[in-house]
């Protein structure tokens, strides 16, 4: 490995929202906003910040045109386990792989509470996604109700725990998780710095314990829940937070590109 630094990653998960034609005009808005912001132009190219968009499934390959160009990646929301077969709504991870998907989420807890999917489920995703060569993002985080009943690290440990199964060496090089507390999720209720950064870090020294200090050390930890131009920056300074999962700041591009303006470093060339 070489001494560059590991990325920023700024992560935007669109959910049920932007059909192909507002996609194929975000992703336009995108690159002109972009090419008028030397600095994160920069910092994307050399990989210093690494953008990621999550648009629905339906999205992914207008979203793969659309990008091709362009220094960010894309992935898919959810993935089933199997490659193929009898499951009625569901996409693959290959499939997301064809559309020129690099990630993909698991386990986020609209998945979980919406949708019934048990940690084995997540377990058995992330492994789909480690052997089909598609980086995916743990989401774990704890509700309103574990929170105030002083539960928030034994959920978190619950979650991370039963979603690792016997992983290789190789793919714990690619270890990429979210904490993102039900309770700020859509709710403008952001965490504050300091409780976000204890949960990162926690989630760090439990990364440490299973895979040793220079695994979790490369490890991506994320915040998620309702960050906002507003709140970036400050989150982003914190020690152990290596990036953003943005839902409802990244529909639009220019929110999105003022978060991932948070990422660089103060005095931007
Ligand atoms: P939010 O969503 O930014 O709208 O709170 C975050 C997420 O669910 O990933």
């Amino acid at each position: 490995m070489t001494g560059k630094a590991l990325p920023i990653i700024i992560a935007g998960n669109w959910k049920m929202h932007h059909g192909v034609k507002a996609t194929a005009e975000y992703f336009q808005k995108l690159n002109r906003l972009l090419s008028a912001q030397k600095a994160l132009g920069r910092a994307l190219s050399e990989g210093s910040v690494q953008l990621i968009f999550f648009p629905p499934a339906i999205d992914l390959y207008t979203a793969y045109i659309k990008t091709k160009a362009m220094p960010v990646a894309t992935g898919a929301q959810n993935i089933h386990w199997e490659s193929k077969g009898a499951y009625t709504g569901e996409i693959s991870v290959p499939m997301v792989k064809e559309t020129g998907g690099g990630y993909a989420l698991v386990g986020h807890s609209e998945r979980r509470l919406i949708f019934g999917e048990t940690i084995e489920m997540t377990a058995q995703k992330l492994e789909a996604c480690f052997k089909g060569d598609v980086t995916p993002v743990l989401c774990i985080g704890e509700t309103d109700n574990e929170r105030s009943a002083g539960q928030t690290e034994a959920i978190l440990s619950r979650q991370f725990d039963g979603a690792f199964g016997d992983i290789s060496l190789e793919e714990q090089t690619r270890l990429h998780i979210a904490y993102e507390p039900v309770w700020a999720i859509g709710t403008g209720n952001t965490a504050t710095p300091e409780d976000a950064e204890c949960a990162c870090r926690f989630i760090r020294e439990r990364l440490t314990r299973r895979f040793g200090s220079r695994v979790s050390r490369k490890a991506r930890i994320l915040y998620g829940g309702s960050v906002k131009p507003g709140n970036a920056h400050e989150l982003l300074s914190q020690k152990n937070i290596d990036g953003v999962l943005v839902g409802g700041a990244s529909l639009d591009p220019e929110s999105f590109l003022q978060i991932a303006g948070a990422a660089l470093p103060r005095h931007p060339g």
